[in-house]
């Protein structure tokens, strides 16, 4: 599949629940929580099926989202079942890392019972290494569980862990090279991000937005100089850097402040409720549950999604539209 500007769109990131253990600010702040009842849910059987039908279309990569995708009741019989698709051939998951090391029937963690569902790389949420900030930031005191499902990755067996760590003025800006020691001396890829205007309240205002160009700057005073290393790709958006002297890489994604963020975009959104999103950032959004669950065949869903990626726009508007009413907890990040 290919969209007007080119793009070729051979990822897709599938969200499969709204619900999470955890309340990230920039993500689902509120306390009290409205889910999406279960039967608005997309279920194992229509996961999977839109899974196959876009790898007949050239979707080599799935990235599986949530909310948190481990507080899904039966998770890994999803994962086994996305496993078997052979036309899949890079699966991930984003995850807050928290139920990574919860032991399953058989004994082994979580996180090694998805490296036998051919889960290839995992992406843990870290924003800090401070416990109190970890709760004031995610709303749980988590901190030590999510130590302990890093750990947990790292002993699995994956082809690569990812960090990835939300930019916050006021809030992680001190703890950004704590981040860095911790990547390197645990050997995990490390991400900053920058917060995206999507949430619920009114946590992403000019006031705590840390760009990473500045997050970048702070981290060359305290490490010394880093070396743009444009070769080094990873499947998304994010600029990988090099300190100087150091085989150590950092990446960071520059959602508002990169102008060519858009520019290599290979990506389509699998909502939990079943809607394809062409675009994080933009409100566009396509519903495929109804068709499939009025009876679409294989062939309606291959020109429904071919039409969605024609609809795909050339960048987000997220720097010209700055709408705080999206819920990235139903989006998958
Ligand atoms: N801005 C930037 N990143 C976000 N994430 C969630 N909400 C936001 C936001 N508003 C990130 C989380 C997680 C990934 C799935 O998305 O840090 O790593
Ligand atoms: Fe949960 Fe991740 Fe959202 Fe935090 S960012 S509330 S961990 S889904």
């Amino acid at each position: 599949m290919e969209d007007r500007f080119g793009h070729r769109i051979n990822y897709l990131r599938v969200s499969i629940t709204d619900r999470c253990n955890e309340r990230c600010l920039y993500c689902m702040p509120q306390e009290l929580q409205e889910w999406l009842p279960r039967s608005e849910i997309l279920n194992f059987d229509e996961i999977t099926r839109l899974v196959r039908v876009a790898s007949g279309l050239g979707v080599t990569k799935i990235r599986i989202t949530g909310g948190e995708p481990l507080v899904r009741q039966n998770v890994l019989e999803l994962f086994h079942r996305l496993g078997e698709l052979t036309k899949i051939t890079d699966i991930g998951i984003s995850t807050n890392g928290s139920l990574l090391a919860r032991t399953v029937e058989n004994g082994e963690t979580v996180a090694r019972a998805l490296m036998k569902c051919r889960v290839r790389t995992v992406n843990i949420s870290l924003d800090t290494l401070d416990r109190e900030m970890y709760r004031s930031i995610t709303g749980r005191d988590f901190l030590p569980q999510t130590l302990q499902g890093i750990a947990a990755a790292k002993q699995a067996g994956f082809e690569r862990v990812k960090l990835n760590a939300v930019l916050m003025r006021g809030r992680n800006e001190d703890g950004l090279s704590d981040l860095v020691r911790f990547a390197r001396a645990e050997n995990l890829l490390l991400r900053f991000i920058e917060l995206m205007p999507v949430t619920t309240t009114d946590v992403l205002t000019e006031a705590n937005f840390l760009s990473v160009g500045e997050a970048r700057r702070r981290l060359e005073g305290e490490f010394g100089p880093m070396i743009p290393e444009p070769e080094f790709k990873t499947n998304g958006p994010a600029l990988y850097y090099r300190f100087a002297g150091s085989l150590q890489r950092v990446g960071f994604i520059g959602a508002m402040t990169n102008l060519h963020f858009c520019e290599s975009c290979n990506k389509l959104r699998l909502t939990c409720e079943g809607k394809l999103r062409p675009c994080l950032g933009s409100h566009l959004e396509f519903d495929i549950k109804t068709p499939m669950r009025q009876g679409a065949t294989d062939e309606d869903l291959r020109r429904f999604f071919c039409e969605v990626v024609e609809r795909k726009p050339e960048q987000h508007d997220f720097r010209y539209n700055y709408q705080p009413g999206r819920r990235m907890v139903a989006i998958g990040g």
